[in-house]
């Protein structure tokens, strides 16, 4: 029996051990309920408001809550989808999209819109088919099908929705501009 100082060495570290874990798991459980119920006072406030017009400032983030209370999330803006194209602010504009695009996958292997936007089966769908630009390469050179440069059609065009403008846009184009002027005028 030359180890037996070793085993009751072992046994005491071991105790040691058994104490620390139930020492901090008392702790620990003491400490998580109250946390709990400090998430659970601060009751959820109203928070629609981006803009705040008194405060002159815009809170995109906190939408006007105080920083000690729990904001409501906005709800999630919807798509629209009226089906009537809108105007474009200035000519080379790419227009937005008037209608959803959930689902429609671009990729590789497919593009979705081209089922309706393509030349041949505009008619077909009632589409506008995709002008001329979308043909060209970058050395101005018609191709005979999509440019690789006008694949990704949402790196240009965008769905509009009904989330409430962050900034006010005061952008006039050359039509209302022209059409203020006094006639005769300089
Ligand atoms: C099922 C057929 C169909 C598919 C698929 C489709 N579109 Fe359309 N799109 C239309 C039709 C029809 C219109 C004409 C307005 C309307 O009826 O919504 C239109 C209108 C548009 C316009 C407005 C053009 C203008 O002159 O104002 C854009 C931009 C557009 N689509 C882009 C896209 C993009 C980008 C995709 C793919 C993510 C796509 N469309 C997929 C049918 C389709
Ligand atoms: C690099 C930006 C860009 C990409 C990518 C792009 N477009 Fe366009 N698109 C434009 C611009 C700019 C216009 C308006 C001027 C023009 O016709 O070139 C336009 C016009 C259009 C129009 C209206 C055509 C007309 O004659 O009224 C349709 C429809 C359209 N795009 C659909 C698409 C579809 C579908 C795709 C993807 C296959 C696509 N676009 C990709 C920039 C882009």
């Amino acid at each position: 029996m030359r180890n037996k100082p070793m085993i009751v060495v072992a046994g005491l570290v071991l105790l040691l051990s058994v104490l620390v874990f139930a020492a901090g798991w008392m702790f620990g459980s003491h400490k998580r309920p109250e946390a709990t119920q400090a998430a659970t006072e601060s009751v959820p406030v109203g928070a629609r408001a981006i803009f705040i017009p008194g405060a002159g400032q815009i809170d995109a983030m906190r939408r006007g809550v105080p920083v000690d209370k729990e904001g409501h999330p906005p709800p999630m803006a919807r798509v629209e989808n009226a089906d009537i194209r809108r105007v474009r602010n200035y000519p080379m504009q790419p227009p937005t999209i008037p209608h959803t695009i959930d689902g429609y996958q671009v990729d590789k292997n497919s593009n979705r819109c081209m089922l309706c936007h393509a030349r041949a089966n505009a008619a077909t769908f009632q589409a506008p088919p995709v002008s001329v630009t979308h043909y060209m390469d970058r050395d101005g050179q018609f191709l005979a099908t999509i440019s690789p440069r006008r694949y990704f059609c949402s790196q240009c065009h965008v769905v509009q929705t009904d989330a409430p403008t962050l900034v006010a846009n005061g952008f006039k184009d050359i039509d209302s501009i022209l059409a203020a002027s006094p006639p005769g005028g300089n």
